[in-house]
């Protein structure tokens, strides 16, 4: 099981949330997912994904984390830009929670780790998030955020951006094995586009 403070400690910048609701949902969304396996002790041992061991991508606290960090950048440049005023306690809490599901999805037998085959932990923590009593909006950004599996198109200029961050916010390069656009395409049944050349423009 994982405690409240197990999480803060994770997450520090949870505290700096402004909006009390916000704050709270991105602690309760992980006890709920811990109520339903409480196995998982240490949440720094949860990887990115079964096929990703941390030794080699670094766990999912590390890709919240970056994800969390590239929001806090993010803000001004949409503001400064293109006057898009993104609500940053927003982008927060989705980032705390959007992968929290995994907490349920993956189990560790045998020094192993499994997933629910499919189990879409992205889709699972709109639905928590819509039962814990979170803003609409928000629940839509975190079921919306993932490439991999069934797409849920974005349906917002938040949930957008927010499917677009994630899988930057990942240490999975081409130099390390299959990157992260190839493993998408994959995940979603399609082939590795051939990039040779098929065409030449006559001018
Ligand atoms: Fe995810
Ligand atoms: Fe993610």
């Amino acid at each position: 099981m994982l405690t409240d403070s197990d999480v803060l400690r994770a997450f520090p910048a949870i505290k700096d949330i402004g909006d009390a609701r916000l704050r709270k949902l991105s602690t309760d969304v992980w006890r709920f997912v811990s109520e339903r396996n409480p196995a998982w002790t240490d949440i720094e041992r949860i990887p990115l994904h079964p096929t990703m061991p941390i030794a080699t991508h670094g766990n999912l606290v590390k890709h919240v984390i970056a994800m969390a960090r590239l929001s806090e950048a993010l803000v001004p440049i949409y503001r400064d830009l293109w006057k898009q005023d993104l609500d940053l306690d927003t982008f927060r809490t989705a980032v705390y929670v959007h992968d929290a599901a995994k907490v349920i999805e993956f189990s560790e037998k045998d020094g192993a780790i499994a997933g629910i085959p499919g189990y879409n932990h992205a889709i699972e923590a709109g639905r928590i998030v819509r039962e814990l009593g979170g803003p609409e909006p928000l629940a839509h950004m975190v079921e919306a955020h993932s490439l991999s599996g069934p797409l849920v198109v974005p349906r917002t200029r938040d949930a957008q951006l927010f499917l677009l961050m994630d899988p930057m916010c990942l240490n999975v390069f081409p130099e390390q094995g299959p990157g992260v656009l190839e493993r998408h395409l994959k995940a979603n049944g399609r082939e590795d586009p051939k990039t040779l050349e098929r065409y030449r423009s006559p001018i």
